[in-house]
């Protein structure tokens, strides 16, 4: 569909030329950093390029004519630029391709799958065949428009193309800082946006529509004396805090934690889904409006340090620790003493926090009490010490299945690893922990498995340093739970994949934005058979490179060691085993 009506196409082009020359005087348009999923798997964030020059984004169809003739250009350009570092990435917005059916088009550029349409949205593209060029830096839109005169431009017949893209990025690269020149308008497929349809003109609803989402997905932290540092306690804040809450979402940071769920079926994750994210954008776009007086976000009950699941059968109290204002804090490993008079079958493990606003991780474990005390790394070490549960922010209390526990040896001592972020204000955490027994012995022990690599080196300023591990084989069948993935500051990304017994794997989970700040523990569903004979892998990236804004220091040479400085490839997986 190149060419319309002759009159009409004059009108198209001339405006839009207009409304590209008024933008674009200095030649650049405010854009905003954003983050997607490609059709690997692979997260994408724009500000983790801030290392190239420039990002060459092009607006992808499957069954798009113009992106099919666009490609060959693409890959040429990516070719001749390949010592410029710039990235070249495809946005598909189109609600009908999913990730397998990009991923069966077997291209080979990363396309970025705006399954929710905001970065769209953000970067108010309508069809496809439109490319940009954004600098990954200030997220500045540098350029928009054809990538060249053959593709799909409402144009007449050029006689020569026009290679508009290359020119603008040549002239980037350059430094020269020339007026934009025009650009004649892209006509490529019209891309149908999901939440036109759905919302129209209208107005969302604060009431109805907004803050059921923030209570699911937000509140849990963003409360008073909560772990964030602005709590979501009126429509006034929520309104003041909106460009940033928008900023939050479409780069993917808040929720924390997220994973990639288009694989495996979780419980008790934080999440949000694209319906949730695209009312959230709609309604910060249109104003961030409330309608009527009432604001439920006023009524909200502060968290209830209670043991909510009754009084425990033992209260832990995890040796207390003082918080400075502000800086890294350094893990802390602690121990403490039982002095059980028999073996206990736990049932589930609450949290009573001390102070919420500083602790992000509570690793508890059974330690062997022969391990001496002087050596800090040993408290914590897999051969010494059995992981018990994880306290993530959000969550009060961890239950084991009822036809499930984990055997507390009598003569067992607690150990702890716990992660502290400085909150502004200096503090005293004194957190404890609650230990349910069972009555009755279980079905199935829960144990821990742990994909481990002890021995590695991270080049300094490498950006994707990939290592494996495998558990050992499993002798019987058990039941996969759940997964608490964990590195230090360089980790990027992580899978774990089950290896069958037929040489057939599948892919479990895939953590796809790690951030040390929040280790988590993500349960599935449903429980996964692993018969005799299967181990699990995982493959983990590691980014020493200055483009990791969590990098400590990326020029050190880094090994595996137990401070932040160190890294760590410890990924805990919690099994089931039939006793
Ligand atoms: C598990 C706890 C948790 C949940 C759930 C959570 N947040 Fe946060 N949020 C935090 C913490 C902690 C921070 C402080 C910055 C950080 O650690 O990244 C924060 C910071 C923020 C900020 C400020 C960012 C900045 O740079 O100052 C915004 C905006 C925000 N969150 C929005 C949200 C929204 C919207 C949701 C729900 C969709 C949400 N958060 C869910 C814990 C949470």
């Amino acid at each position: 569909m190149k060419r319309s009506n002759g009159l009409k196409f004059v009108i198209t082009v001339v405006v839009l030329m207009l409304g590209i020359a008024v933008a674009g005087s200095a030649f650049a348009q405010r854009g905003s950093d954003f983050a997607l999923f490609d059709q690997h798997g692979v997260f994408h964030q724009i500000s983790r390029y801030n290392e190239a020059r420039a990002v060459v984004l092009f607006v992808y169809g499957n069954d798009d004519p113009a992106s099919v003739e666009a490609l060959p250009l693409l890959r040429d350009l990516r070719d001749r630029y390949s010592e410029d570092d710039v990235i070249f990435l495809l946005l598909d917005a189109n609600q009908h391709d999913t990730r397998a059916s990009v991923l069966a088009a077997d291209l080979e550029f990363p396309v970025l799958l705006d399954s929710a349409q905001v970065v769209a949205r953000t970067l108010a593209v309508t069809t496809t065949a439109e490319s940009f060029i954004i600098n990954p830096k200030s997220h500045r839109i540098l350029y928009r428009g054809p990538l060249d005169s053959r593709i799909a431009v409402a144009e007449a017949n050029p006689a020569m193309p026009v290679p508009y893209l290359e020119s603008a990025l040549k002239a980037i690269l350059a430094n020269v800082d020339d007026a934009a020149p025009a650009v004649p308008a892209v006509v490529g497929m019209p891309i149908v946006f999901e939440y036109k349809e759905r919302f129209g003109d209208r107005q969302i609803s604060y009431q109805d529509e907004v803050v059921p989402i923030l209570r699911r997905r937000c509140t849990t932290c963003h409360i008073e004396n909560g772990l964030a540092p602005w709590a979501m306690i009126s429509h006034r804040m929520m309104q003041g805090w909106s460009p940033m809450v928008r900023e939050v979402l479409i780069t993917r940071r808040m929720p924390p934690g997220q994973i990639d769920t288009q694989i495996g079926e979780w419980d008790d994750i934080h999440d949000i889904t694209d319906d949730e994210l695209t009312t959230l954008v709609h309604w910060i776009d249109g104003g961030a409006r409330r309608e009527g007086d009432a604001d439920p976000l006023t009524e909200l009950e502060p968290i209830d340090p209670a043991w909510s699941l009754g009084e425990p059968d033992l209260i832990v109290e995890v040796p207390e620790e003082a918080i400075p204002a502000t800086g890294i804090v350094d893990f802390k490993i602690k121990r403490v003493a039982l002095d059980l008079d028999e073996d206990k079958w736990i049932s589930a493990v609450a949290y009573n926090v001390g102070d919420r606003t500083v602790l992000h991780s509570l690793l508890v474990h059974a330690l062997d009490p022969d391990v001496p005390a002087s050596d800090p790394a040993a408290q914590i070490a897999p051969e010494n010490a059995e992981y018990i549960s994880l306290y993530v922010p959000g969550r009060t209390e961890e239950v084991f299945a009822e036809d499930s526990g984990f055997l507390l040896k009598a003569d067992r001592d607690l150990s702890f690893k716990l992660r502290y972020v400085s909150s502004g204000r200096e503090t005293v955490d004194r957190t404890r922990i609650g230990l349910y027994f069972r009555d009755t012995e279980p079905t199935y022990a829960v144990r821990n498995v742990i994909t481990l690599n002890e021995n590695f080196t991270i080049p300094a300023g490498v950006d994707n340093h990939v290592e494996e591990a495998q558990t050992p084989v499993f002798e019987h069948d058990v039941y996969v739970e759940s997964f608490a993935p964990q590195t230090h500051t360089r980790g990027k990304s992580m899978t774990i994949s089950a290896l069958y017994p037929d040489g057939t794997s599948q892919l479990l989970i895939n953590v796809g934005n790690y951030n040390f700040n929040w280790q988590m523990n993500y349960r599935l569903t449903e429980r996964l058979l692993l018969p005799a004979g299967s181990r699990l892998v995982s493959e983990t990236v590691f980014d020493n490179s200055p483009a990791n804004p969590h990098n400590v220091d990326p020029e050190a040479e880094v090994r595996v060691g137990i401070t932040t400085w160190d890294e760590t490839f410890s990924h805990y997986v919690r099994i089931l085993e039939r006793r």
